[in-house]
């Protein structure tokens, strides 16, 4: 008999289901009854949602994928650098999702929390849901202390940390009874690659704001103010960009979890597929049909693609916008994050990260490209063009001043003047 391991998998303290992995790789996702029949459940996935047309049926399925956990978990791990050095310190190789899951379960992007279980604590009708006897082939994870915890997606360098008078502290990811560890600010270190990526992402996302852009606090913080970092390397620079986490609120003197997904999860595809694997227009639409309030969503997305375009960002993917669930059940398009000038560091880049009407061509994009994008999502078009006028405006007439005075390096400032001037010309920015 194939051994395993299984996960409780919990939303704001009420169970979800089960993740079951197999020694073979092989690993179930299965949703509790009481979780699937509630109709006010809380929103684990957007296709998990009531209104969704086929959740209940999807709710009784069993999730199966034999190498790796379903995308929506997965998406839930670092990628990258992150991911090796996460690895390296469990002793476990990058691709056992399962059990990196295990041990960040405490403390994932968003409200979701897995659990391992003891054999004894395994639910008598999920033994015979999976068709065993008893539980003597079930193994339990043994929970490790981790000296760290950095369970954010991305690729980047990043470490969630709580901030108190200054200092920002390693988040121990809740391994209390209550969750007051939890870190409320992501810090992005510098990187050894590029140069300078926190002031471009600062002023990049200052920009942004200036444009009409929904972004959380940011700051850049000294490197010296970070208390307890792991051992990274490092390259001569001072300064690490940090934002202020969405999906953790401050309540009751503790800091408890709001949920959010990013649009990898949403249209269940892997990390690898965030570039290819989807376009604006189906962003769009999502958003247009089931957010909270579809009209100021879509607007502020549009608001979003334009900024993208003009700030020279090669990388808004799937992984970079997300729903946000502050109710535990009504999707709302997520502040922004993760916005910078990508041109400054791949020479000649000009495309953006998934299709705009049928273009990935930051130069060919012009007001044209977001009529056609609006008619393709089934927007109306007169909802959409004042909130890029305004955008536009703001842009032309404020950030040349504004991109003065901010601290991204002054060749990177010039590689942006000079894409503003390669623009086509309904988007075209004066130097300034
Ligand atoms: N302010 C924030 N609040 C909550 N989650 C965030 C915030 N910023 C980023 N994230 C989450 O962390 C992930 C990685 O951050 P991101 O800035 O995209 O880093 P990278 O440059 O490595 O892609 C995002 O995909 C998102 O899930
Ligand atoms: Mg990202």
């Amino acid at each position: 008999m194939d051994r395993l391991s299984i996960l409780r998998l919990t939303l704001h303290d009420r169970l979800v289901g089960h993740l079951v992995g197999y020694r073979s790789g092989k690993n179930l996702l299965l949703f509790a009854e009481e979780f699937a029949w509630d109709p006010v459940r809380p929103t684990l996935s957007l296709i998990t949602h009531p209104r969704f047309p086929k959740s209940a049926e999807l709710l009784k399925r069993d999730w199966a994928r034999h190498h790796g956990v379903h995308p929506l978990l997965s998406n839930l791990l670092p990628e990258g650098a992150l991911r090796e050095l996460l690895a390296q310190s469990l002793k476990t190789h990058i691709d056992h999702e399962f059990e990196l899951l295990a041990w960040l379960g405490r403390d994932l992007p968003g409200a979701l929390v897995a659990t391992p279980l003891a054999p004894e604590d395994v639910p008598k009708t999920l033994l015979h849901r999976l068709a065993f006897e008893d539980s003597a082939d079930i193994e339990q994870i043994q929970p490790i202390d981790l000296a760290s915890k950095f369970s954010l997606a991305g690729i980047q360098m990043k470490f969630s940390m709580k901030e108190q008078d200054g200092r920002y502290n390693l988040a121990q990811g809740g391994t209390g009874s209550a969750d007051v560890d939890l870190g409320d600010w992501i810090i992005k270190t510098p990187s050894t690659r590029h140069a300078q990526v926190p002031l471009n992402e600062y002023s990049a996302m200052t920009l942004a704001a200036i444009a009409g852009i929904d972004i959380p606090d940011i700051r850049l913080v000294e490197l010296d103010q970070l208390e307890n970092l792991p051992p990274i390397n490092l390259p001569l620079e001072k300064q690490a960009f940090a934002i202020r986490r969405f999906d953790r609120r401050h309540y009751q003197g503790g800091i408890e979890r709001v949920h959010m997904e990013d649009f990898a999860q949403v249209l269940v595809k892997y990390p690898r597929e965030k570039y290819g694997a989807a376009n604006y227009e189906q962003i769009g639409r999502i958003l247009y049909q089931y957010s909270g309030d579809g009209i100021a969503d879509v607007q502020q997305f549009a608001r979003r693609i334009l900024v993208n375009i003009l700030l020279a960002n090669g990388d808004a993917h799937l992984k970079n916008w997300s729903l946000l669930y502050s109710d535990r059940v009504t999707p709302r398009l997520s502040p922004a994050y993760d916005i910078l000038t990508t041109r400054a560091y791949i020479d000649g880049e000009r495309s953006f990260a998934l299709n705009l009407a049928d273009n990935k061509d930051w130069y060919r994009a012009s007001m044209d490209s977001f009529r056609r994008w609006s008619d393709k999502s089934g927007i109306p078009w007169r909802l959409i063009k004042p909130h890029l006028d305004d955008t536009l405006d703001m842009a032309r007439t404020r950030w040349p001043e504004a991109l003065q005075q901010q601290p991204m390096l002054e060749r990177h400032k010039d590689a942006l003047k000079a894409h503003w001037q390669q623009l086509h010309p309904d988007f075209r920015i004066r130097r300034g």
